[in-house]
């Protein structure tokens, strides 16, 4: 992985790292874990489910020993992903072999996907929940006491959860994530997206302004609004004739405070509108950064994924991203060997991205999913050392093109908002730019983390920034 991103840091580099939050005082007669994994709808699913427990009167626990209920929040997109929870399903079931009343869930894609099978399949589960089904978590729990196991899969055509406010895990306090609509209608043929969140439907947006309101109120200062197709986010007040479209909620979100930073992913480049485009240019603090993932260079291919739109439209998309928003950064999703891709539909691919000149990526070959449209209708015929060999050929030329968008950056000055220590070193801070950037610093001045600051960028590598603060510049009184 190349850069830290909200949205897929999450997908690849936060794998295997447990999510939890702290108990300082409180004493509680039952303790869940929880473990996160795939993309950010995912972690606040998560936040969302810990609420639930909390109301159920659990603390939470960083140890795993000491849990009652050991939860696993799954992800399906490809196969290592199924992979990774299902070596994580035999540590589990080797404690439970130790402690039998320790009850284990499983939430998320992976359940939804393969439902009462899940149970059969890995007998020392006792609880599977499906993504729109988290309501039903105390019931499922209060059966398992009773020595039944507990399944829900149903998915909903209206669930948002938009009353529960998520508990934040593991948070920095200063980022945050806001689910604005789940499911998805788009139907890509290699995703199963569609099959494990169901219907794409939108959350009130009153709900989403006031959490807003309220993380701004408790120090958060950078948000991102999160749904599978952002563009596509539509809600109709039942009671009268408004109506409100992604631009129209990004403004409301913008205008909760100038001090907070508003992201958005993902967006689709067959829905994303000057509207949106417009309003981003409004608004000094919606961020300029749009992760417009392209999948493939190739317009055949593109039309074999179902994905609407072909190569000339998505450069058309790009070219208004490049006229309205100049010093937006754009980033991308690619997916090598693809069904029936040739060598030159794979050269496509290549050719786009030295066009588009991506400040990042996330780059995977193609993996296929059971009960997909590809996975019926299309023949998995790249065979995998070709896909390793295409998706080598594209992570490469990335990690070029990343390094000479960074290296444009060295001499600029940005408006950085403080995240917290850098990994490395207690002695540097790090923080994001608009461009969703990673810079780090030393720590000069007297700042604190979810303050802005202006940073000189003084080296660039193909992964991040180095810099330090600047205060003769003239908008550093921030
Ligand atoms: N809703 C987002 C993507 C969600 S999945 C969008 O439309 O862009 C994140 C990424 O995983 C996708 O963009 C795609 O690049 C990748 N992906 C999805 N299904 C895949 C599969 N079967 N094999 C390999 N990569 C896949
Ligand atoms: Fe999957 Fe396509 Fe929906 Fe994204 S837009 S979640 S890739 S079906
Ligand atoms: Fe994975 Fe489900 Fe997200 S399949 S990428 S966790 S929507």
């Amino acid at each position: 992985m190349i850069y830290e991103s909200p949205h897929k840091t999450i997908i690849e580099d936060r794998q295997g790292e447990p999510l939890h939050l702290d108990d300082k005082n409180a004493q509680f007669s039952r303790y869940f874990y929880i473990e996160s994994y795939g993309c950010a709808m995912n972690f606040s699913d998560s936040e969302i489910v810990a609420s639930i427990l909390a109301g159920e009167g659990f603390g939470s626990t960083r140890d795993i020993e000491s849990a009652d209920l050991i939860l696993i929040n799954t992800c399906s997109i490809r196969e290592k992903a199924e992979e990774t929870v299902r070596n994580r399903l035999k540590i589990f079931n080797a404690l439970k072999i130790k402690k039998p009343d320790v009850l284990i869930g499983v939430l998320g894609c992976m359940a939804e996907r393969l439902k009462a099978n899940l149970l059969e399949q890995e007998k020392l589960v006792d609880i599977v929940v499906g993504p729109d089904a988290y309501r039903d978590l105390p019931n499922l729990i209060a059966k398992t006491d009773d020595g039944e196991k507990g399944i829900n899969v149903l998915l909903s055509r209206e669930e948002t959860y938009a009353d529960i406010s998520p508990l934040r895990l593991e948070s920095n306090g200063v980022v945050a994530f806001i689910s604005i609509m789940r499911g998805c209608d788009n139907m890509c043929s290699f995703c199963v997206v569609p099959f494990t969140r169901g219907r794409e439907r939108s959350r009130d947006p009153y709900s989403i302004v006031a959490e807003a309101k309220d993380l701004f109120d408790r120090g958060f200062r950078d948000i991102t609004l999160l749904g599978q197709n952002v563009d596509s986010y539509h809600w109709s007040n039942p009671e009268n004739e408004e109506n409100v479209n992604f631009a129209m909620l990004l403004e409301r979100v913008a205008k909760v405070h100038p001090d907070l930073r508003v992201r958005f992913s993902t967006s689709h480049p067959k829905d994303i509108t000057d509207d949106v485009l417009l309003t981003m240019k409004a608004h000094e603090n919606i961020c300029k950064y749009i992760h417009l993932p392209v999948q493939s260079g190739n317009s055949r291919i593109l039309a074999l994924m179902n994905r609407t739109y072909d190569r000339e439209w998505y450069i058309q998309k790009m070219e208004s991203i490049r006229r309205i928003l100049p010093e937006c950064a754009v980033s991308s999703d690619m997916i090598a060997g693809f069904c029936s891709e040739t060598e030159e539909e794979h050269q496509d691919t290549l050719s786009l991205m030295s066009w588009a000149r991506y400040s990042m990526a996330y780059m995977f070959f193609y993996s296929e999913r059971p009960g997909t449209p590809a996975a019926k209708k299309l023949e998995d015929d790249v065979p995998d050392e070709v896909k390793k060999r295409r998706l080598a050929e594209i992570v490469e030329l990335q990690r070029n093109i990343s390094l000479e968008h960074n290296q444009k950056d060295v001499g600029k000055v940005f408006k950085v908002l403080i995240e917290g220590d850098s990994k490395r070193s207690q002695d540097d801070f790090k923080g994001r730019n608009s461009q969703n950037k990673m810079l780090v610093f030393p720590k000069t001045g007297d700042y604190t983390k979810g303050q802005y600051v202006h940073v000189k960028v003084t080296k660039a590598t193909a992964a991040s920034l180095r810099g330090h603060i600047v205060t003769d510049h003239p908008n550093s009184k921030l």
